[in-house]
């Protein structure tokens, strides 16, 4: 359980291609938020952590939204995802542990969550949403989705309840929206809560 919160972990997943989460394309949600935002929002600080191969970066990028960072501690999809995007910013692709970035230097409008929240050592959800808090800005956002899943399993995906994000989230966030993901990815059709929140004031 330990070795979730080490980058080697991840790395080797990814050198033997042992990846089952990856969907190989931007999850089917998170597309229709993307598309349904004012060109304003192109230009807002947006985090993408625990990226991974990055398909919702490179789909941002490719919708020109200018200032998205990608966060992974596990060098290889970073490698990847700047081979297949040449012209992506490197200085905003961040090869670091998400729990180690600084507030002081990263502040973000908001954060866009996929399969990082389930992928971490379930001890530290607490430290998750705390992180999350520090790293937005006043009334930034987290968007993304939460599996509604017991798997069951000592590995990861960890999954949970609507009522354990609830409780845990409510500490530091508004919930705007937790509801059940009508348009998921069929492998996730029912299984994935869409949510949408603020930092409390
Ligand atoms: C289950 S994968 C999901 C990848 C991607 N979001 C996707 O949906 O395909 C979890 C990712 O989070 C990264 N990760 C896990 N813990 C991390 C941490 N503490 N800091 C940064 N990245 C982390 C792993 O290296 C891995 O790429």
């Amino acid at each position: 359980m330990e070795s979730v919160n080490q980058a080697g972990f991840w790395q080797q997943r990814y050198e033997q291609d042992s990846i089952g989460w990856d969907m190989g394309q931007i999850s089917p949600p998170l597309k229709s938020y993307i598309d349904q935002l004012p060109e304003a929002a192109k230009n807002q600080a947006i985090l993408v952590p625990g990226a991974g191969n990055a398909y919702e970066v490179g789909y941002l990028h490719e919708q020109g939204f200018t200032n998205v960072t990608l966060v992974d501690f596990a060098p290889a999809p970073i490698r990847d995802f700047a081979e297949r995007y040449l012209d992506f910013p490197t200085d905003k692709l961040i090869c670091d542990d998400f729990f180690d970035l600084s507030a002081e230097q990263h502040q973000f409008d908001w954060v866009l969550e996929q399969t990082f929240f389930c992928a971490i050592n379930p001890a530290r959800r607490d430290e998750y949403v705390q992180q999350m808090a520090r790293l937005l800005k006043p009334r930034g956002k987290l968007v993304g989705l939460l599996f509604d899943k017991d798997f069951g399993r000592q590995e990861p995906p960890f999954g949970g309840t609507k009522e354990e994000y609830q409780q845990r989230f409510t500490t530091h966030f508004d919930i705007d929206i937790m509801e059940m993901s009508y348009n998921s990815h069929p492998a996730r059709q029912g299984s994935e809560l869409f949510i949408k929140m603020r930092v409390k004031d």
